[in-house]
């Protein structure tokens, strides 16, 4: 069911519903965090902000998630370059944005919690891992290995090149693949401590996402694209 919000609304519940909803507060100043207990519009009345702007946005936000996740189209069925521009316009643009974001609160609760919560530093330590080897993959595939599958969509001339590059990306899918474990395993299935504050509670729930979001885009490359393409190098 789609989220709506409306004025009414707690910043606090706004943020559960939809913790992405997390930036946009942020980029109006308001305070989910310690004041999350009161509605929307008394925290929009006291800095002087337009509270139908700030819903307008929630909901646009709320709206294209929702639209994210109807992804019907049986991309096995599909020309290599739709499926391309699919994966960088849907999984690559969120990497790009997610990454970023999602670094400030991995560092604020790992500065904040970690002495009680031992298993921050770890998190953190193995979220920047990630980010930095996710950054390198998605640009390797952007500017070198889709240009050239690309290329032999259009004149199927086998390269060598191309198959060992596809080997590399697939190692590099499973490296992801047991970061995100390991983080899983020592955050105990993103199990929160009783004593968790809404930014820790924001972070768990964003690398869940960031997971199921890696989980997906995996798979079209892994069990769909590439498999198609080395298909036909060696053909
Ligand atoms: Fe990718
Ligand atoms: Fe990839």
């Amino acid at each position: 069911m789609k989220t709506t919000f409306h004025a009414d609304m707690m910043v606090g519940d706004i943020v559960t519903n939809l913790p992405k909803a997390s930036d946009i507060l942020k980029s109006y100043r308001i305070d989910f965090c310690c004041g999350g207990q009161r509605p929307l519009k008394e925290a929009t009345a006291e800095l002087n902000i337009n509270t139908d702007e700030v819903i307008h946005k929630l909901n646009q936000l709320s709206l294209d998630i929702e639209e994210r996740g109807k992804d019907e189209v049986k991309w096995e069925e599909e020309t290599w370059s739709n499926l391309i521009d699919h994966i960088i316009h849907k999984h690559h643009s969120y990497l790009n944005n997610e990454l970023p974001a999602l670094t400030q609160y991995v560092t604020k609760v790992f500065r904040v919690h970690s002495s009680a919560h031992p298993e921050l530093s770890k998190v953190h330590a193995l979220f920047n891992q990630l980010k930095v080897e996710l950054e390198k993959h998605a640009l390797k595939e952007e500017s070198e290995v889709f240009p050239a599958i690309k290329v032999f969509e259009s004149n199927p001339t086998a390269t060598e090149k191309l198959n060992d590059l596809i080997d590399e990306l697939e190692d590099e899918h499973d490296a992801a693949g047991s970061i995100l474990r390991e983080i899983r395993s020592v955050t105990n299935d993103y199990s929160l401590p009783v004593d968790a504050c809404m930014t820790y509670q924001i972070t768990y729930q964003r690398l869940e996402d960031l997971e199921s979001d890696m989980f997906a885009h995996i798979h079209l490359e892994n069990n769909i694209l590439f498999p198609s393409v080395v298909k036909h190098l060696k053909e």
